[in-house]
């Protein structure tokens, strides 16, 4: 077991409200000329540099800023094919519905094991080669037991957040017969992919005609407590609905999108906010030219919130936390405090880990670093590609 100790770090962002001598006002835990200890992928020590004890190796990053790992807690990596025309659609004011779903769900089924695998790999080196080093992974365009299947197979190749999403949508093979496509999702294709998932999601939107309503989205998320999987929600996406009460309801970890709120729905997450955590993924506001949601109004009322990419072939083709986070600050008012919490301990709280988000003895050593001085080059340096997953083979090589 060899240890290593990185210097040379200009500002540590911590995450950690209890580390004596930091900087705290704005909840970053902030160190300036620290050191960390490293040892078999998790972190022994923080400090200044002036107290780090001995290690067997030194690994100094010249003056450069550190902050934790990014925590993408909402991705669907595993397709093939290609929608961007729907990009361009949507850019000149074609409206999101959902229905181009079908189409990577065709592309999807249509791949060998090893061209999607492969392009998972790929997603998966980008993320981290721009600083995020916790991947969450649906399945959801396979929509087959084989192949649902197979892609939380692939996915849990690469990752331990994985989540079944058979509730993706309708596929046009049932849409004459939703109940029956419900019951293969929480009868034979639950039994196939529970052992390869950690979670189960619906894609619950009575404002899209593919997705599930409100009692069809339960049944799902209740069966898939009953086989020992945690609760996440895709809600309140293209309108107001119930995705958020039924998320509250139900115990979810996460209700994800979260752009049309009632007061209602507020108040149930500020009051659920030790349990349920609303993720908002503007990445798809921007590729689907819509209002971004007010994270300030979730925020002034507590609600616990995380930032996450939604890297998908549909909504939001953009893998790029630091996209999300100058989105987030510049579009929806969030400092960029706020937002970096929201990328790395809110998306760990989404997930339910307390051994990331957060550089601490004892966590993962899931750390970021970034070709800059200090954490605000992150949104002043927005498009530039200064964050990098330390020891990823990203743009720096750190
Ligand atoms: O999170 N809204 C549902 N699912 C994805 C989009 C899927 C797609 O269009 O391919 C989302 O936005
Ligand atoms: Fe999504």
């Amino acid at each position: 077991m060899t240890s290593t100790v990185v210097t040379g770090i200009a500002e540590l962002v911590t995450n950690d409200g209890l580390l004596e001598g930091a900087d705290h006002s704005e909840h970053l835990g902030l160190l300036s000329d620290a050191a960390v200890v490293v040892q078999d992928g998790q972190i022994e020590w923080v400090g200044p540099l002036s107290q780090a004890p001995a290690a067997d190796n030194r690994q100094d990053v010249g003056g450069r800023a550190i902050i934790p790992g990014f925590v993408d807690s909402h991705s669907h990596l595993v397709f093939a094919g290609d929608r961007s025309q729907e990009f361009a659609a949507r850019m000149t004011g074609v409206r999101y519905d959902g229905g181009g779903i079908a189409r990577s769900v065709d592309a999807t089924r249509a791949a060998g094991d090893d061209e999607l695998r492969a392009l998972v790999a790929a997603r998966v080196t980008e993320m981290r080669a721009q600083g995020t080093t916790t991947i969450e992974i649906k399945s959801g365009y396979g929509l087959t037991v084989q192949d649902e299947a197979r892609s939380l197979r692939i996915a849990a190749e690469f990752t331990t957040e994985t989540t079944f999403l058979g509730g993706h949508v309708v596929p046009s093979e049932f849409a004459d017969r939703r109940s029956e496509y419900v019951d293969l999702i929480i009868g034979e294709m639950l039994s196939a992919c529970a052992p390869h998932a950690r979670w189960i999601d619906v894609f619950c939107e009575p404002h899209s005609a593919h997705a599930f309503t409100e009692d069809e989205a339960r049944v799902v998320l209740s069966a898939g407590r009953d086989a020992g999987l945690g609760l996440r929600v895709h809600g309140n996406q293209l309108g107001q609905g119930p995705g958020v009460r039924l998320a509250v309801e139900l115990g979810a970890a996460s209700v994800d999108h979260c752009t049309y709120l009632s007061a209602a729905d507020v108040e149930l997450l500020a009051a659920a906010s030790d349990n349920t955590v609303a993720t908002l993924l503007p990445g798809v506001e921007f590729s689907t030219r819509s209002p971004y949601p007010d994270a300030r109004r979730l925020l002034d009322a507590g609600v616990s919130i995380a930032l996450a990419s939604d890297c998908n072939p549909g909504t939001c083709y953009s893998s790029s936390i630091p996209f999300v986070l100058a989105l987030a600050v510049r579009e929806m008012n969030m400092t960029p405090a706020e937002a970096l919490l929201a990328a790395t301990v809110g998306s760990a709280k989404s997930l339910r880990r307390k051994d990331i988000g957060v550089i601490r003895a004892g966590n993962c050593a899931d750390m970021t670093v970034l070709d800059a001085p200090s954490y605000l080059h992150l949104f002043y340096r927005a498009g530039v590609p200064i964050a990098s997953a330390l020891n990823s083979v990203g743009p720096h090589g750190y």
